[in-house]
């Protein structure tokens, strides 16, 4: 099963993502973290990149679908994935359509997460990761069970993103509309666009996923 999960920054993709991983035995690409992977290997392109995510802008199609392509292909994906932040503009969803139909792959879901701006803005400057393992946590949505430790790996170090602040997300929320929304009907157009509420708490958000797959 191959799974899109589109919608603004903070909707919840990424949080949705690792369940659905777990859930169905699928392998989540997020080409955010593949770039903050870039970014931390010091390399000429992780600097560019870091330049452009911290302005709330989006990298260039080639780039991104080159990874997302390479990616497809290692083994772990048989079983299928869930894009999570890709595709972003109307040219990846074309690049992306033509590279599954050459790799013989299909998409079976395309979920938009529809969340309110005002509600993205204050998820994504309380959101902080466990610096150990990744996990994710939100100042009032999502704490650890015992604060300050990671109810994952036990880790008592926690990172934020540099792009997390008020006005890098205004931009991001700026690209979403002007870059990615205007894929929303390419997908209803082929018949598999499905909606949910992601104003819902994360757990009902899941259930609702979980219904239409
Ligand atoms: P990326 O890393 O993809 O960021 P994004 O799309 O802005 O998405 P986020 O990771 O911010 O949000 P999310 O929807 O995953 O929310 P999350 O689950 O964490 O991209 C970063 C940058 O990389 C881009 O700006 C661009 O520069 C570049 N880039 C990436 N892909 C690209 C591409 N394809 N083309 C070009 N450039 C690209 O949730 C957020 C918080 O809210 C968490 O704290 C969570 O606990 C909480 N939360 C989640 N769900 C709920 C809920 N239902 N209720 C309450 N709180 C919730």
């Amino acid at each position: 099963m191959n799974i899109i999960l589109l919608g603004p920054p903070g909707a919840g993709k990424g949080t949705q993502a690792k369940r659905l991983e777990e859930k169905y035995n699928l392998v989540q690409l997020s080409t955010g973290d593949m770039l903050r992977a870039l970014v931390a290997s010091g390399s000429e392109l992780g600097r560019q990149a870091k330049a452009i995510m911290d302005q709330g802008q989006l990298m260039p199609d080639e780039l991104m679908v080159e990874m997302i392509a390479k990616r497809v292909d290692e083994p772990d994906c048989a079983n299928g994935f869930i894009l999570d932040g890709f595709p972003r503009t109307t040219g990846q969803a074309q690049a992306l359509d033509k590279m599954l139909a050459e790799k013989g792959l299909k998409l079976d879901h395309v979920i938009e997460m529809k969340v309110d701006d005002a509600a993205l803005v204050e998820r994504i400057t309380g959101r902080y990761t466990c610096a150990a393992c990744g996990a994710g946590y939100h100042d009032k949505f999502q704490v650890p069970k015992v604060v300050g430790v990671c109810d994952s790996c036990g880790g008592t170090e926690f990172k934020r993103r540099s792009d997390d602040n008020e006005a890098t997300v205004r931009s991001r929320l700026e690209a979403f509309y002007a870059q990615t929304a205007p894929i929303l009907p390419y997908y209803r157009d082929k018949g598999v666009l499905k909606t949910v509420d992601g104003m819902a708490e994360i757990d009902e958000v899941t259930k609702q996923i979980g219904a239409l797959l």
